[in-house]
């Protein structure tokens, strides 16, 4: 295939299947950028969201292929990822609960079918806790040469479906180490673009939109969050924003076929190709987006 002119190479096979082949194909020199799960949590594969590990790009570094494989995190992972990574230097947390409301189409074409929608709710997506804590630790975790350490803090969390067609809800609560006044963790989030020198058409800037009214993020009226216009559906947007210290609570809200799926592969493969010089040249450690 490599000889056709392709490079890229975005795969959206369920998990389970898309292994084989996102190996194979990285085997013979194509750069896969993948949805699925079956390769997120491999040593050699970046789990990325650019705005919070652009640095673990890095980990590429210790790959056995001519291609490269980079992952996507879990749709739920994504928008606490986006949410937490503006405040972990400022709160330093010791733990973080998350109770999610996530929409239909999280559970693809096959689920969706299977899924009593109507007048309910449901307690059980099958093995998603476990992503959602495990992937964020990793994405926030610190990686030093070729090693990642996972964020230390422990996520807690319950995962259920309702019925809404996209976008996934989450409130957060955040039992700090710290006590910065509430005005300067509204300021963290309202700073964080690391972004923002890179002109990739899928980045939102900001990447976490702050609303201030007191019933936002609804996942009707925010889930298309993004700007410029190439970016819609990319942003996380977070309120409901409550300070009693030690325990900051917050929702996030990100769209999960755009920020947490197909448009985080997008914007994945954009930040690959910005930083493919560095990568090659390789060293450091750092947090730095
Ligand atoms: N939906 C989300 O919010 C979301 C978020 C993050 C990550 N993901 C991940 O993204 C991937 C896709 O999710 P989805 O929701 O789009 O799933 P989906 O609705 O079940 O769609 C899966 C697609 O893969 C095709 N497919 C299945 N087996 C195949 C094979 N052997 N060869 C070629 N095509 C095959 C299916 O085609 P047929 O219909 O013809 O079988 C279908 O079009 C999964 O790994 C999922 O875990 C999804």
């Amino acid at each position: 295939m490599a000889r056709s002119g392709v490079r890229i190479v975005f795969s959206a096979l369920p998990s389970g299947t898309a292994g084989k082949f996102e190996s194979e194909l990285a085997r013979r020199g194509l750069h896969v950028f993948t949805n699925a799960s079956d390769h997120r949590l491999d040593p050699s594969v970046p789990l990325l969201i650019p705005e919070v590990n652009g640095d673990h790009l890095e980990l590429l570094r210790h790959r056995t292929t001519t291609g490269v494989i980079v992952a996507n995190p879990n749709c739920t992972a994504t928008g606490l990822a986006l949410g937490l990574a503006p405040l972990v230097d400022l709160l330093a947390p010791r733990s973080v609960y998350v109770a999610t409301y996530q929409a239909l189409s999280g559970a693809g074409l096959s689920g969706l079918a299977s899924v009593a929608t109507s007048d309910n709710v449901l307690p059980l997506i099958a093995g998603e806790e476990e992503k959602v804590e495990r992937e964020t630790a990793r994405l926030l975790g610190h990686r030093r040469g070729g090693q990642l350490r996972p964020w230390p803090p422990p996520i807690v969390s319950h995962c259920a479906r309702v019925g809404v067609r996209d976008g996934h809800l989450e409130a957060v609560t955040v039992v700090a180490g710290r006590r910065p006044r509430v005005e300067a963790i509204a300021r963290a989030w309202k700073a964080f673009d690391p972004l923002h020198r890179l002109r990739l058409p899928t980045a939102p800037h900001p990447p976490v939109v702050l609303r201030s009214e007191p019933d936002r993020p609804q996942p009707r009226l925010d889930r298309w969050a993004g700007a410029p216009a190439t970016a819609r559906g990319m942003a996380a947007v977070v309120g409901r924003v409550r300070w009693n210290a030690p325990h900051l609570r917050f929702f996030v809200l990100t769209h999960n076929g755009v920020r947490g799926a197909a448009g985080g592969s997008v914007l994945n493969a954009e930040y690959f190709l910005a930083r493919q010089g560095l990568v090659a040249e390789g060293g450091g450690d750092s947090r730095a987006g």
